[in-house]
């Protein structure tokens, strides 16, 4: 039996992490953990609950809530891959919504969220045999990955990519609008003082500009089969 790594993907928002990290965990039999989808949901949990909305940020509410939210994620046979579960419902299409992208990045700049969110990671992680995709990865939840990727892409191929993803579910949006969006979330990811997105000296970079998904694959397989 090969032994079992972890490996961290880290990276702008819409570098495609998530499709690369599902389909190396299913190959390889590994557990894929999207913790973007984890800071989503505590992110629809304070929108449902008026902790954040057009008028502010009542961000002590929210931390003071913190204990009654439930993060799961489920393995569902017709998508694939295990889908993101808030107190006990499903919310995979909720939390892909571009409202919610618009407040996520300052849910995700709370230290009291991220410590909790971090904790429930290295428990899912703790058997190695994981993909791991987000923004601190491999420089906060596992420093020490056997690999890790750092993902990036130009904005404007990234605001295609989710353009096209949410135009495809139906969602009525605007190009400019999601570019927007993916500006605006690369400053605050990368500005934030908790845990800000930054490439870990050790991890490999790769821009998928303009990289086929079939190149990158067996560009970042290639990485993986090295490390085991
Ligand atoms: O990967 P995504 O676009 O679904 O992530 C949504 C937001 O969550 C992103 O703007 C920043 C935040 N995030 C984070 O701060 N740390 C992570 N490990 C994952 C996501």
């Amino acid at each position: 039996m090969r032994k079992k790594i972890t490996i961290a993907i880290d990276g702008y928002s819409s570098t495609g992490k998530s499709t690369i990290a599902k389909e190396l965990a299913n190959k390889l039999g590994y557990v894929y953990v999207d913790t973007g989808a984890m800071y989503r949901m505590v992110s629809l949990f304070a929108m449902r609950n008026n902790f954040i909305n057009t008028h502010g940020f009542f961000r002590e509410k929210l931390i003071d809530a913190l204990e009654a939210i439930e993060l799961n994620f489920v393995f569902c046979e017709e998508a694939g891959f295990a889908e993101a579960y808030l107190n006990g419902i499903c919310v995979e299409n909720e939390i892909r919504t571009l409202e919610v992208s618009n407040y996520v990045s300052k849910v995700a700049a709370v230290p009291e969220v991220r410590k909790k969110l971090v904790s429930i990671q290295k428990e899912l992680g703790k058997n190695k045999g994981v993909v791991m995709d987000g923004r601190d990865i491999g420089t906060v939840v596992f420093p020490d990955a056997e690999l890790k990727l750092f993902m990036t892409a130009s904005a404007d191929k990234r605001a295609q990519r989710r353009f096209d993803e949410l135009t495809g579910k139906g969602e009525a949006v605007r190009y400019e609008d999601i570019l927007e969006n993916v500006v605006k979330r690369d400053y605050e990811d990368s500005n934030r003082k908790d845990s800000p997105l930054v490439k870990a000296p050790d991890a490999i970079e790769i821009d998928n500009s303009d990289l086929t998904k079939e190149t990158q694959f067996s560009l970042i397989f290639d990485l993986v089969v090295n490390k085991l």
